[in-house]
Parts: C-alpha cells; sequence; structure tokens
C-alpha cells in the first residue's frame, strides 16, 4: 500500500498535544466479467483476471462450494478439480474443494467460518493465498467474511451462481454473517480480486432462485432507471419462461447499476446514515427472518418494493397507473407481491414488520431514511413514515392475492 506524506498539525486549536495526521493513497480496482462456462479448458477468463501478468509461482488456492450447486449439477466438482490440475503451474490447489451447505443456513452464525477458517489453516493457506468462492449469496457472505479475517486478508475471487449473486450480492463489497437474530450483523467490507459471472450455472437454479435477482433489478429500476424498468416490463413474460438472453441483460444492467453506486457513490463503505440503494428492504430483511429464510431474500424484495410502491403512490410520490404497472410487472415475472408474514404480530399484537422498522432504523445507527422512487427512475430520501399507510398498503396487497387466487 502507498501511503503519502502525513502532515503535523500544529492548529492553535490543539494547544495540549501535537497531531501527526496519517494519511493513505490506496486506489483499488477489481474486474467484474460476464462469461460462460468458467472451468471449461478453453476459457482463460479466470486465469487472466485472477493471477498476477508478472506471477512467477504457482498461488496457494483453495475452493469453497456450495452444496445447492453440487446437488443440481454433480459433474461439476470434477470439472472444477480438472481445470485446476490443467492450470496448476498457476494455482496450486492445496486441497480439494470444501462443500457448504447452500442458503442462509451457511451464514446463520459462526459455525461456518469456523470451519472455513479451520481448512484454510489445516491446509497451510499463507496470507498470499487465493479462495475461490462458487455459489450463492449466503455462501459467498461467509465465505468473504472468512477470506477477509484469516491471515487478516487473503485474495478473494467470487463466483456467484444464482441470479440475484450475479446481480447483486456477490458482486460489491460486503460480507456477512447473520448473529444475535440480526441479519448480516457481524461482517466485513473487503475487495475481492475477481467477481466472475459465470451465466453457464443459472441453467439448474430451481425457478425461485432463478427469478429472485429479478427483484433486485426492480428495485434499482425503480430509482435509477426508467427505461430499465420499461425492458423490465415489456419482458416480464420472457422472464417467467426463463429467457436465457433476457436474463442475462437483466443482470448485467443490474450490475452495472450497483457497481456505479458502489464505486463512484460517494460512499463505497456505507459510513453516511442512509441505504440509498435500499428500497423496500426495510420490510423485506424482517420478512426473510419471520419466515425462517424458508423465503428467498428476492422474494421478500419482491413484497417490499410492492409495499412501498403503494407507500409512494398514497404519498403522491408516483401515479396510480405507476403503482399497477410496477405491481402488475412484478406479478408477471412470477415475482410475489403478497406474504403472510407482512400481517404477522408479536405477543403484544403489534405487527412484526413495524418492529422491523425500528431494527432497520437501529442498524442505519442514525437518523430513520428511506429511499423512495420520486417518480418512476427517480430517488428521494424519507425521513419519516406513517405507518397507518403501511398497513392500508397490507391491505391492498391482501386483496389483490385474494383476486389472483
Ligand atoms: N453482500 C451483499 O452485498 C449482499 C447483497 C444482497 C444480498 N446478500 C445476501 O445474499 C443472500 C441471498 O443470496 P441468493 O439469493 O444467491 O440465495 P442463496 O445463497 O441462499 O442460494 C439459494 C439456493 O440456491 C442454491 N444454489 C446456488 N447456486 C445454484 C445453482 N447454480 N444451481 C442450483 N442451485 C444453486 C443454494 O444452495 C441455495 O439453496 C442473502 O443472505 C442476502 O442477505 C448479500
Ligand atoms: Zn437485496
Amino acid at each position: 500500500m502507498k501511503t503519502s506524506a502525513g502532515q503535523w498539525n500544529q492548529s492553535k486549536f490543539h494547544s495540549h498535544g501535537e497531531i501527526y495526521h496519517v494519511a493513505f493513497d490506496h486506489p483499488y480496482s477489481y474486474p467484474v466479467c460476464f462469461t460462460r462456462d468458467i472451468f471449461n479448458a478453453r476459457n482463460d477468463v479466470l486465469v487472466k483476471q485472477a493471477a498476477a501478468e508478472n506471477c512467477t509461482a504457482s498461488i496457494k488456492s483453495m475452493v469453497f462450494i456450495d452444496q445447492g450447486l453440487i446437488r443440481r449439477d454433480p459433474g461439476c466438482m470434477d470439472k472444477i478439480c480438472r481445470w485446476f490440475e490443467h492450470q496448476r503451474h498457476v494455482f496450486e490447489l492445496v486441497r480439494e474443494p470444501v462443500v457448504f451447505p447452500g442458503g442462509e443456513a451457511v451464514k446463520n452464525g459462526w459455525d461456518h467460518v469456523n470451519r472455513a477458517t479451520s481448512a484454510m489453516n489445516d491446509a497451510q493457506l499463507d496470507r498470499h493465498g487465493m479462495l475461490f468462492a462458487i455459489g450463492g449469496g449466503a455462501l459467498l457472505d461467509m465465505a468473504g467474511f472468512a477470506a477477509a479475517i484469516f491471515h487478516r486478508g487473503i485474495q478473494l475471487v467470487r463466483i456467484p451462481t444464482t441470479t440475484l449473486a450475479q446481480d447483486d450480492a456477490g458482486i460489491g463489497v460486503k460480507n456477512g454473517i447473520n448473529q444475535y437474530n440480526r441479519k448480516n450483523c457481524i461482517g466485513t467490507f473487503y475487495l475481492p480480486k475477481a467477481v466472475i459471472n459465470d451465466f453457464y450455472y443459472l441453467r439448474t437454479l430451481p425457478f425461485d432462485h432463478f427469478i429472485g435477482g429479478v427483484a433486485e433489478a426492480f428495485k434499482i429500476a425503480l430509482i435509477r432507471d426508467s427505461s430499465f424498468f420499461k425492458f423490465l416490463e415489456n419482458n416480464c413474460g420472457r422472464l417467467k419462461q426463463r429467457d436465457d438472453t433476457i436474463i442475462e441483460q437483466v443482470i448485467k444492467r443490474c450490475a452495472v447499476h450497483h457497481l456505479d453506486h458502489i464505486s463512484k457513490g460517494g460512499d463505497s463503505f456505507e459510513t453516511g446514515s442512509s441505504r440509498p440503494l435500499d428500497f423496500g428492504h426495510w420490510s423485506a430483511h424482517k420478512i426473510e427472518m419471520l419466515s425462517g429464510f424458508t423465503m428467498g431474500h428476492g422474494q421478500a424484495v419482491a413484497v417490499g418494493v410492492a409495499l412501498d410502491a403503494f407507500y409512494a403512490w398514497k404519498i403522491e410520490l408516483i401515479s396510480k397507473t405507476d403503482l399497477d404497472r410496477i405491481i402488475f410487472a412484478v406479478h408477471a415475472c412470477g415475482l410475489p407481491v403478497w406474504s403472510r408474514y407482512l400481517e404477522m404480530a408479536d405477543a403484544s399484537g403489534r405487527l412484526e414488520i413495524q418492529n422491523g422498522l425500528e431494527e432497520f432504523r437501529q442498524h442505519l445507527g442514525g437518523r430513520l431514511t428511506f429511499t423512495m422512487p420520486d417518480g418512476i427512475g427517480r430517488v428521494c430520501e424519507l425521513h419519516d413514515m406513517d405507518f397507518n399507510i403501511v398497513r392500508q398498503g397490507i391491505s391492498f396487497l391482501k386483496r389483490l392475492f385474494k383476486n389472483h387466487t
């Protein structure tokens, strides 16, 4: 790391001591690649992006892989091992790939982080080692956290294998595990060496995990890009049919919006008290938790987006026509716009998602801030939420659901 010169501060305001300011100058970039069939011997993307050009010795490497992926594609383990054998002059696989359960179970608590760091320690991975994490957003969150803390950080290559991980969860700078009954309560910001989005993995996804990432695309289109919303609206039928060309375009456009926000938005490590991209997420996180994670993140976000779109209409940020377009398009993709967890109450009769609102405020650690569309494709921030409108929204979505079943 290059450290630029520090500075003595001799300001009169510091009359009781001297202050030496430590300044860092550490630009960083990483590639996010879109490709197909990464472990095919003829595909050189991984070697080109993960290994340094002037690399002389082979890099000690380990692979963590998602069990859900292997279950659907049992041959993928052999293929990966053959690829590493073929590339052994660049990457030395120090042990066979380590399989972790897929889904939220892998990041619920410390157990798998302990397993991960123990495996890295047993294989004598040193601080220059490289971890290839292959799987859904949950596995990548756990593996990314383990990579960030082992030897204070080893090189991390993420290979996201769900739609949601490719267009959101697996491409950025965050990782985390759930603890104290809170999502992502423990985690770090940690920059990957490279991210490789391999569309080949999408073919084995169950429908819910195939379409889940489209909820994040709606989220970002509604607050950032009206033409992207139109694209989603025009293609909802094809998305429901699992059209390859359309889903690949959705992933790319959604990923680029996220990456631009992280790299150019002025707050890469989220020091501010808002979460500018988290439209629809305050309720989504609570819905996921209440469902015991039987409901995926994407499905919960779809419900959260529908609920917040209703709110945006009620306070005249969007028109009724816009609300109808949003709800129709989300639903037509095969995503839910209603969940019974919206109505779940605690022992005192208070709606659980109202408790979720308080948890969201605590997580922000400052002023309550919500992101909302201000017309489709434009963003605004609100600091108060009228829960009576949220209740009306719950009844509205429930009525819609009943009329469609
Ligand atoms: N770090 C971040 O910035 C960030 C952002 C958004 C979401 N997230 C997190 O991401 C997680 C959700 O990720 P997700 O939606 O990818 O779900 P997931 O990781 O829970 O995976 C869903 C299921 O798909 C299986 N699977 C994975 N790849 C497969 C494949 N190619 N074929 C068949 N099955 C496969 C998994 O085993 C799992 O059962 C949540 O924990 C969420 O909090 C993180
Ligand atoms: Zn999300």
